[in-house]
């Protein structure tokens, strides 16, 4: 199609970030989240893993970003080196939530991670008492596996959740 790698939601599209939609994901991310990064973050993970960086747009607006990194671990015996996928940061603005969109990113975001990267698993750090996005991950199949404790500047503990790809 025109718009290759575009997924078509109800009422949403989701499609891979630009270099020019910068402004508009750190936008969304300073308004929503507490982890905000300098632009050359943004724009690393851009460079480097740009097709599982995603945008979430409606009627033309941006309403949410994903954006993952992959990481190379040292794994089990077979396959010593393995590819794991990071969701570095996810969110969507909040007159947009509780219609699918959190959940059509992350899809996004892991079928690419798979499918281009090669990642067999895909985790994350969330703040313990961060319930949706708890939820969220809870129903895409992620488990939590362990405890950060202090993750967060403010002292807050993380869960690190993970799930097979
Ligand atoms: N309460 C309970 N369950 C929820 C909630 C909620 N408030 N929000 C989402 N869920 C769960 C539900 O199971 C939901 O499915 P359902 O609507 O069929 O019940 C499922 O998640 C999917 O919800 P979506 O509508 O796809 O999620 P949304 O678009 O609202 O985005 C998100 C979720 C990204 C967590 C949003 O709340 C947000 O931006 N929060 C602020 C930023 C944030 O906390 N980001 C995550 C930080 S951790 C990290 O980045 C790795
Ligand atoms: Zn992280």
């Amino acid at each position: 199609s025109s718009n290759e790698g575009t997924i078509v939601g109800r009422g949403f599209i989701i499609r891979n970030v630009k270099k020019e939609d910068l402004p508009k994901v750190i936008y969304i991310n300073e308004v929503t989240l507490p982890e905000n990064y300098p632009e050359y973050f943004y724009e690393y993970h851009l460079d480097n893993w740009g097709r599982a960086f995603f945008l979430a747009e409606v009627d033309g607006r941006a309403v949410g970003y994903i954006m993952n990194r992959i990481e190379t671990v040292m794994g089990l015996s077979r396959s010593f080196f393995q590819k794991k996928g990071h969701v570095v940061s996810i969110a969507v603005l909040e007159g947009y939530r509780r219609r699918g969109i959190g959940e059509a990113l992350m899809r996004a975001g892991m079928k690419s991670m798979k499918d281009v990267y090669g990642a067999k698993s895909v985790y994350l750090e969330v703040r313990v008492s961060n319930d949706p996005a708890i939820k969220l991950y809870e129903k895409l199949g992620f488990k939590k596996v362990r405890v950060i404790e202090g993750y967060y500047s403010d002292g807050e503990n993380a869960y690190v959740m993970e799930r097979e790809l």
